[in-house]
């Protein structure tokens, strides 16, 4: 019987393989990813997923990530819902919390700045789309940097700002909430945990219908980055050059789901805004977060926008191509959503990184755009 847990530990331990960490650390590693993920690791791929999870597009609740730097290897991440599958949200968020304690005592790391915020994101009846997902930056040694994701809308959608307000205060970030730029909606409310030389408080806000122009205008970074560059980026990953495309996929996606869809056609643009130091009231750091899947045909149009993302910064692509291979075995042009996200991250006082987000697809390959429209012509 295929489980959950196989199918990812066996993605992540071929992924570390092929990101040159030790034989030793890999299977470390894959076997992390068991223990946070509990006994939903057991969980049989034959049944269905826990549809409650937005972590990835088919309901697993795994996606890893690279980090490009310019000079240098990439640095492998997974992103975990240790919840997935409970029968409510408090206990989704329960079982989030549990799993960080745990590995706070494994690791030697203290939570006191996520004990703070206990009853603004673990209410007693939190409500709206996750509760806790935790991300492991696996580097050698054996020991991941810990960062875990919080819902701002846990005390409902309409507080979402205050508990975003009321959180960066407890934190030190009195200023913070003033310094951030307009969004749609504040979606996740992250902390770094751990051994990391600067922890990060960071806020990631929802826009839709965002240009390129405006995307640039998000940053509230202090000297950079330029507009240019964000554009550009905006540009290459959304496949925006070519305003023909986008009018193309959206017409094939609109034919197949209908204008307002079954859930959205187009997942928001984000950006997310990291904050380091509470001297100067702005963020260290700007990331913004392109959902690539939904502005390509398919994987092999996705990994194009990659790469030539990554060319633009100088960085080699082969470490990408060869985590799509680890990951799955299909061919990119079957399907659409292996690559989820194309980020291009800003911290003041480091060269920019581009990330790429990979999904595990242990449940479905989402067919890709065109196809679905033909299909729908063909059944009608
Ligand atoms: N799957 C969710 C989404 O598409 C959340 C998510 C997972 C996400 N990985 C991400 C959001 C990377 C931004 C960047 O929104």
């Amino acid at each position: 019987m295929e489980t959950l847990g196989g199918h990812a530990a066996r993605q992540v331990l071929r992924l570390c393989e092929s990101a040159g960490l030790s034989g030793t650390d890999s299977a470390e590693y894959a076997r992390t990813l068991l223990t946070v993920l509990g006994p939903v690791a057991e969980r049989s791929l034959d049944l269905p997923p826990d549809d409650s999870s937005f972590l990835s597009d088919d309901h697993t609740p795994v996606e890893f990530s690279l980090a490009f730097v310019p000079d240098g290897e990439p640095t492998l991440r997974v992103l975990l819902e240790p919840g997935y599958g409970a029968a409510s949200l408090a206990e989704n968020g329960r079982t989030g919390l549990r799993a960080v304690h745990e590995m706070a005592q494994r690791w030697g790391f203290d939570t006191k700045r996520l004990d703070e915020l206990e009853d603004l994101f673990f209410p007693p009846s939190p409500q709206g789309p996750l509760a806790l997902w935790c991300a492991l930056e696996l580097v050698p040694g054996g020991v991941p940097k810990v960062k875990v994701y919080l819902n701002p809308a846990a005390s409902g959608p309409e507080r979402s700002a205050d508990t975003v307000r009321e959180a960066l205060r407890r934190l030190g970030h009195r200023q913070a909430f003033a310094a951030l730029p307009e969004g749609d909606r504040h979606l996740f409310f992250a902390l770094d945990l751990g051994h990391w030389d600067e922890p990060r408080v960071k806020v990631y806000l929802a826009h839709h219908d965002l240009s390129a122009a405006e995307a640039a205008g998000l940053s509230r970074l202090e000297g950079g980055p330029g507009p240019g560059e964000v554009a550009s980026f905006f540009r290459m990953a959304a496949g925006h050059g070519t305003e023909a495309d986008a009018a193309d996929v959206e017409a094939d996606t609109e034919a197949a789901y209908g204008a307002q869809g079954p859930g959205l056609v187009r997942r928001p643009f984000q950006s997310c805004h990291a904050f380091t130091e509470t001297a100067t009231g702005r963020p260290s750091g700007f990331t913004l977060y392109i959902p690539v899947r939904d502005y390509a045909r398919d994987d092999g149009e996705a990994l194009d926008r990659a790469v030539a993302v990554l060319g633009r910064h100088g960085m080699d692509a082969g470490p990408l191509m060869r985590s799509l291979s680890a990951v799955t075995a299909r061919p990119l042009q079957d399907g659409v959503g292996l690559i989820a996200y194309l980020g291009l991250a800003h911290q003041q006082g480091r060269p920019p990184r581009v990330t790429a987000y990979i999904s595990s697809e242990a449940y479905e390959v989402r067919p890709p755009a065109a196809a679905v429209a033909s299909l729908t012509a063909a059944v009608l």
